[in-house]
């Protein structure tokens, strides 16, 4: 039997941190023995709000791939492949864009949200959304479906993404009379979502609340270090009333792969600051195996633009087969 799809990807926007490898990445390396697995480098979607910055987005295409080969990412299992080489993605989000009314991409919860960073950082709402932006789900769409992916791994975050590739995979199926993609279907990790180290609810580089899997030991220990808090003595994992903590118990939980409530028995007595020595020693442990790869790799670019070469040739076959039947429902093909 073949296997099913499975497709996923990060913008290249920074480098991947510890929240995008226990909450994304570790479950698409999980995955990718038993799916025929595609990864986007989404560097088309990162250019939506960075339309003005490709030297970041372009520096990140590699960096992001690396992270990720780094992490387990397997070239011969895989296929790792660049959004813009793909410009089938962009055909098929222009059919796409017919199915999709502006009211539906403007009630889109991700999109409204990050709508209102947007205006808050650079005033009037009307001023700082793009045409672009606005559609990115429908392009998102777009990358899901030219490979006829059924399985999306991704975050909490993206299952509006999803849910809008069903209506318009169901739409093109009944306007154009034909039964082309399968369904797809988000996949979560079931790991809750890691805090930057300030108490953010987000880490993200934006912030500078977050511990990189590039980052050295010594910055990984630093950044520990100086992790908020509580003014409390004894350490306990209550999300709610004590997120500093519990954002470091879970980080902790996660490298020993048991549940927070759980862990936090054996932390019973200890003091926050040899806690956190614990915390940092544990997690540079973890993630030393990966680093070492990254090392490897960063030595060795040439490496990685042969990956992303290979994983073109294959993407853009997977592209062709699906817009000719694309391109014949649609009664385009001359
Ligand atoms: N929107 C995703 C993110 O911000 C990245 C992405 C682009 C993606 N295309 C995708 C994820 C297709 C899954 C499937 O992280």
């Amino acid at each position: 039997m073949s296997k099913k799809v499975l497709l996923t990807g990060d913008r290249p926007t920074g480098p991947l941190h510890i929240g995008h490898y226990f909450g994304s990445v570790q479950n698409r390396v999980a995955m990718q023995d038993d799916y025929d697995s595609y990864y986007m480098v989404a560097d088309v979607q990162a250019l939506t709000d960075n339309f003005n910055n490709p030297e970041k987005v372009r520096e990140n295409v590699i960096e992001v791939a690396m992270d990720n080969m780094a992490a387990g990412l397997d070239p011969k299992k895989a296929t790792l492949f660049i959004q813009s080489q793909i410009p089938q993605i962009a055909e098929l989000t222009v059919f796409y864009s017919n199915l999709v009314t502006v009211n539906t991409l403007k009630r889109n919860p991700t999109v409204k949200a990050e709508i209102a960073e947007k205006s808050e950082l650079f005033g009037r709402e009307g001023e700082s959304v793009t045409y672009g932006f606005l559609g990115y789900p429908v392009s998102q769409a777009a990358d899901i479906t030219f490979v006829r992916s059924e399985v999306v791994p991704v975050g909490e975050d993206q299952l509006p993404m999803i849910e809008q590739t069903r209506e318009i995979v169901e739409k093109f199926h009944r306007i154009y009379n034909c039964s082309i993609f399968p369904l797809p279907q988000a996949k979560l990790s079931d790991s809750p979502r890691i805090m930057g180290l300030d108490g953010n609810a987000k880490m993200s580089k934006s912030l500078n609340n977050a511990i990189y899997l590039k980052d050295s030991p010594e910055e990984t220990a630093e950044k520990i270090k100086t992790a908020t808090t509580d003014s409390e003595t004894t350490i306990s994992y209550d999300p709610q009333r004590r997120p500093g903590i519990s954002n470091l118990v879970l980080i902790y939980s996660l490298i020993h792969n048991k549940k927070p409530g759980d862990i936090v028995k054996d932390l019973q007595g200890v003091t926050y600051s040899a806690f956190k020595s614990r915390l940092a020693s544990d997690l540079n442990a973890h993630l030393t195996p990966l680093r070492n790869k990254r090392h490897e790799l960063e030595s060795k670019p040439h490496y990685i633009k042969e990956i992303l070469e290979m994983g073109r040739e294959k993407a853009l076959k997977k592209a062709e087969e699906t817009m000719s039947l694309v391109r014949a429902a649609m009664k385009i093909n001359y």
